[in-house]
């Protein structure tokens, strides 16, 4: 997986069971995004509890039906974890649901192979992928320029300055200045690449 991986980011992410509605349309979408994700330099990889064979399948089905929710064949790699041993190591299986399928996790996997963010939905809930993109913006900026983002905080918002950067440093990394209606609360412009 780190040699997948390289110095991308990553969103791993599971699925509760091929061949299942819900799922079917969350690849297919996920599909027709991947150039936003490679945008961001971050490859996709999904997973389930099913085999390759399954998914070979599955893929195929998706395929003819993907145009029915603004999605496109998968071009990404699905593991097969049939022993559940990564959706063990991962959390992805929630004792309060059932025990032998993944929940909707999605990790966000940083070049340094750490975790960056978690997202967790019940089985029931179809994730929204243009959400994942933000949160992957927003942990780029936050490592790319010590800016934190605000709730609700779209692409080109203002954002934050992190409380771990001092008013001295700020100075240097923010020459045109900030807002700041509390000491605490230091609002710049968006940071260009
Ligand atoms: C689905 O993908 O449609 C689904 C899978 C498991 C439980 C509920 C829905």
């Amino acid at each position: 997986f780190h040699e997948w991986l390289g110095s991308s980011y990553a969103m791993i992410f599971s699925h509760p069971k091929d061949f299942t509605p819900v799922c079917s349309t969350e690849l297919s979408r996920t599909a027709a995004l991947k150039p936003e994700f490679e945008k961001r330099n971050c490859k996709i990889i999904g997973l389930s509890v099913d085999s390759v064979s399954e998914h070979t399948s599955w893929e195929s089905d998706i395929a003819d039906v993907c145009d029915n929710f603004k999605g496109a064949p998968i071009n990404f790699p699905l593991i097969a974890d049939k022993d559940r041993k990564i959706a063990e190591m991962y959390g992805m299986i929630h004792p309060a649901e059932l025990e032998n399928l993944t929940i909707r996790s999605v990790f966000i996997i940083g070049p340094d192979k750490k975790i960056k963010a978690m997202i967790t939905y019940p089985m029931s809930t179809g994730r929204n992928f243009d959400e994942v993109l933000r949160l992957l913006d927003s942990c780029q900026l936050t490592a790319k320029h010590q800016v934190a983002t605000p709730a609700n905080w779209l692409n080109g918002d203002d954002v934050i300055i992190v409380p771990a950067v001092n008013d001295e440093d700020a100075k240097n990394k923010f020459p045109e200045g900030w807002k700041a209606p509390k000491p605490y609360l230091r609002i710049v412009k968006q940071p260009k690449d």
